[in-house]
């Protein structure tokens, strides 16, 4: 049911790229229906899969994880544009580190669950950069280094802290354009 939403969603996401009147209202809903955002995190379905799959837990190289952790205060302190930025950084990060690991595995199923992953945050992504915002982009970019790791779940449990951390404060403060929306 969560999984149909999320496929639903990613569907819209496509249409959108013909339909810009699509562009502007599948935002709207990520922010303001927390059921359709938090059926797209694909997390705990991903781990229930690497139990399936023999030696997925071991990437071929390790991958510089996201830079999840932040400081209410600092964070605070960023405008709507510069923590954009933050959560593109830090999504961009797992796209990237995904799509090389997946080059390099030999491993069939190990592919197929990067394989969702990398579409599982591409997907955010869009969703992330099509967001109205208001106001000049910042162009503040994280500078943390992050950790590299070779364990599948640990970068799962990055991409999850970021999912439910960064990703829902910054989705949560835009919701005063949810006025009037169901
Ligand atoms: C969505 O989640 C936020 C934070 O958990 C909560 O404050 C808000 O009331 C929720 N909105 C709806 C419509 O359930």
């Amino acid at each position: 049911m969560l999984s149909e939403m999320g496929g639903v969603l990613l569907l819209l996401l496509c249409m959108a790229a013909s339909e810009v009147r699509d562009v502007q209202t599948r935002p709207i809903d990520f922010v303001c229906d927390n059921q359709t955002r938090r059926g797209l995190n694909r997390v705990e379905e991903i781990k229930s899969a690497m139990g399936e799959c023999e030696g997925s837990g071991l990437l071929p190289s390790a991958m510089e994880l996201p830079c999840v952790g932040f400081n209410m205060e600092a964070w605070g302190k960023n405008s709507p544009q510069e923590k954009r930025g933050l959560v593109h950084t830090a999504l961009k990060t797992l796209a990237e580190g995904f799509k090389k690991v997946r080059a390099q595995t030999q491993n069939g199923c190990q592919s197929t669950l990067l394989e969702r992953l990398q579409h599982s945050v591409t997907n955010y992504m869009l969703i992330v950069a099509n967001l109205e915002i208001q106001g000049k982009d910042g162009g503040l970019h994280s500078t943390c280094h992050g950790r590299k790791t070779q364990h599948l779940d640990q970068v799962l449990m990055q991409y999850n802290k970021l999912l439910r951390g960064m990703l829902e404060l910054f989705v949560l403060e835009l919701r005063d354009r949810c006025q009037g929306e169901s």
